[in-house]
């Protein structure tokens, strides 16, 4: 690899998942994530972080039937505690990953221009062909399938992700 560019140059892509409560969604989809670039021999090269639009549940770990999913599917909690986004966020990350349109709108309207709004690619970009949901459905008001399928979701739409993270660090 070229030394000036990509990974060897030092240069670190910065990820973040967002959600509404930062407790289902978005922690679920950081520690997927980290898993499938630790695969991909990436860990070093993209720094991940999550947060919720709202506030209700800052400092808290993430939903004890979140992290029992995680865990079903072989993940672990690797320490998280939920915060909520905020304007700085815009310019410390290169890619903002809403997981449903709400969260989406939500960003949108705190972006004070078309390059903050540019950051800012919703889950679904990612998912696999032939996907049946269009956004990641919130889980919190039903049972633990409910939180299984988050997880099988978002692991389905790693593959693209990473490649897509690959490549943004390939142009780098
Ligand atoms: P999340 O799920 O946005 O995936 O973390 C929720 C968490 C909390 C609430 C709703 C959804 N709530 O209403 O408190």
């Amino acid at each position: 690899m070229d030394k000036e560019k990509g990974q060897s140059a030092g240069r670190r892509l910065r990820v973040l998942f967002v959600c509404l409560g930062n407790i289902c969604r978005s922690p679920a989809a950081e520690i997927v994530c980290r898993a499938a670039l630790e695969r991909a021999g990436l860990a070093a090269a993209v720094e991940v972080d999550s947060c919720g639009t709202a506030a209700y549940h800052v400092g808290q770990k993430p939903d004890a039937r979140m992290l029992a999913a995680l865990e079903r599917a072989g993940y672990r909690y690797g320490g998280h505690r939920a915060r909520v986004f905020r304007r700085s966020d815009f310019r410390e990350f290169d890619l903002i990953i809403p997981q449903d349109e709400s969260n989406r709108e939500d960003l949108l309207a705190q972006a004070r221009s078309a390059e903050e709004g540019r950051r800012v690619l919703p889950m679904s970009t990612w998912f696999a062909d032939g996907e049946s949901e269009r956004e990641v459905p919130d889980p919190y008001y039903g049972g633990a399938a409910g939180f299984d399928a988050v997880v099988a979701l978002l692991e389905r739409s790693m593959p693209r992700l990473v490649q897509e993270l690959r490549g943004r660090l390939a142009d780098s």
